[in-house]
């Protein structure tokens, strides 16, 4: 779950991650970058970690358990804000001109290890899984992801976007767009719906990335 600010150019967060303790250990060691995890919001299953460390140079959260980990799956659950940063990767701001005012896009780029900035995760490409992401955004937005919306609930000003679940895949793959779009449609000779999505006023300039 995501709820970019793109105002305040911040998000909110939370993870839910299936993971599979096939060892006896006491620590869950992950990857996570310059997010603000709320410590006390971090569980696996009912239990919370004794210690929370961060490696900042090597993007790593290890978390220390008391006690030894039950074997099998398990739910491990946080809570975590960051910034929308102007480094083009991670989860970032772009900018764009809507009336002759300058907005604020959320994107990501996390090719190849920069998921990690965006959401707590085991960020290596040979570790896949299914993604079933949740989008809070301004009602008005377009917001994109990797999978067909599943469903939209609106509540005035703000909407939540549940995505269909992802085919297992990299963390590095998972994308996310939130801004004021318009689009230009196709078909492939296959039946595949191909969008190319862009600026209000700029979707002439989409046909040839559509064609080719
Ligand atoms: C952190 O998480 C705890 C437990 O979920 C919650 O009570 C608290 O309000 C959160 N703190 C912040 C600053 O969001
Ligand atoms: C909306 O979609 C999500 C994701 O597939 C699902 O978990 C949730 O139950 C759905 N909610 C409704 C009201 O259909």
């Amino acid at each position: 779950f995501l709820r970019p600010d793109l105002v305040a150019c911040t998000f909110s967060g939370s993870v839910a991650i299936s993971v599979a303790v096939s060892a006896p250990t006491r620590f869950l060691v992950l990857n996570a970058l310059d997010l603000s995890v709320n410590r006390t919001s971090i569980r696996f299953q009912a239990l919370e970690p004794t210690e929370v460390v961060f490696f900042k140079d090597d993007g790593v959260l290890v978390l220390g358990f008391a006690k030894q980990l039950p074997l099998g799956e398990g739910l491990l659950k946080m809570d975590f804000n960051g910034i929308l940063n102007d480094q083009m990767r991670g989860f970032y701001r772009s900018k764009y001109q809507y009336k002759g005012k300058e907005r604020n896009m959320a994107v990501t780029q996390f090719e190849s290890v920069d998921a990690r900035r965006c959401f707590p995760c085991w960020d290596e490409p040979a570790f896949k899984a299914k993604f079933k992401l949740t989008l809070e955004v301004p009602s008005e937005l377009v917001a994109l992801s990797n999978m067909p919306v599943a469903n939209a609930t609106f509540a005035g000003p703000i909407k939540t976007v549940h995505y269909q679940e992802s085919p297992p895949m990299s963390t590095y793959l998972v994308a996310i767009v939130v801004g004021l779009f318009e689009y230009v449609e196709g078909m492939t000779t296959k039946g595949t719906r191909v969008r190319v999505y862009t600026q209000i006023g700029k979707s002439n300039q989409g046909k040839f990335a559509l064609d080719v």
